[in-house]
């Protein structure tokens, strides 16, 4: 798609669906984890590029609730994949102006990269640059259900708005998303973000996750700023 990005009418906030990992590797005669680790390195490229675009917020799915039932191995290598990502960004975090944020259920994750975790969020707490929301071990009726428990035990007397109910989300530092992204041809959201979706444009791509670069993210942008422009601004 042809034309150019209005600077001033960006998506502040970007949510990704990076999917099609399998099917890269397995066009390529690779193994899974081959697939996820070529997915970890075109997010790590993603980022820089996003934030030099302009991008003030990303929120990627890495890792859902129900991603649990794949193999265990399959499991253990994500883990793996998403462990040495973590620890390259806290020893990188001098070169990196991105301040990171994990969403989702830490009880199931294992202990170390829970500690990872909270270490990276404390290193890049300071950062400027694009604040990458990583959703892990995240599901959208996992986080709604969390929330209404903690309203339920903190907020009794109070009246139930959706500006509190909101309050009681992870994402609640951050604002709702204007644009979604799914690679690899899939149309479904996949219980992300169910609640912060509520009003997004969707854009859909059959480019697998590998293979998603900066363009594809500024015809996703045009396309987005397109139907804006249509429909007119809310
Ligand atoms: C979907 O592809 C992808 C995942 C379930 C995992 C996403 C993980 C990464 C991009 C790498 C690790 C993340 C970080 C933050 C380092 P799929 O396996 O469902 O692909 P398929 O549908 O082609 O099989």
């Amino acid at each position: 798609m042809r034309g150019v990005i209005d600077g001033a009418a960006l998506p502040k906030h970007v949510a990704i669906i990076m999917d099609g990992n399998g099917r890269w590797a397995q066009r390529r005669f690779l193994n899974r984890k081959a697939g996820h680790a070529a997915g970890a390195e075109a997010l790590k490229k993603l980022t820089r590029e996003a934030e030099k675009l302009g991008i003030e917020y990303m929120t990627v799915y890495a890792f859902s609730t129900e991603n649990w039932k794949r193999s265990r191995e399959e499991v253990n290598d994500i883990m793996d994949l998403i462990r040495k990502y973590i620890q390259q960004y806290i020893d990188d975090s001098e070169n990196n102006q991105a301040r990171v944020f994990v969403i989702g259920r830490r009880d199931r994750v294992p202990e170390d990269i829970v500690r990872k975790i909270e270490n990276l969020e404390r290193v890049t707490e300071d950062k400027q640059g694009i604040k990458l929301i990583i959703a892990l071990d995240y599901g959208g009726r996992d986080e709604m259900i969390r929330a209404v428990k903690k309203l339920c035990s903190r907020a009794k007397d109070e009246e139930i708005t959706e500006s509190l109910f909101e309050s009681f989300l992870d994402t609640s530092r951050f604002p709702d998303p204007e644009l979604l992204i799914r690679t690899s041809g899939e149309t479904r959201v996949s219980n992300f973000l169910l609640w912060q979706l509520a009003y997004a444009e969707f854009h859909f791509t059959d480019k697998l996750w590998p293979d998603f670069n900066i363009n594809d993210l500024k015809d996703a942008i045009r396309r987005f700023q397109d139907r804006e422009r249509r429909f007119g601004g809310r």
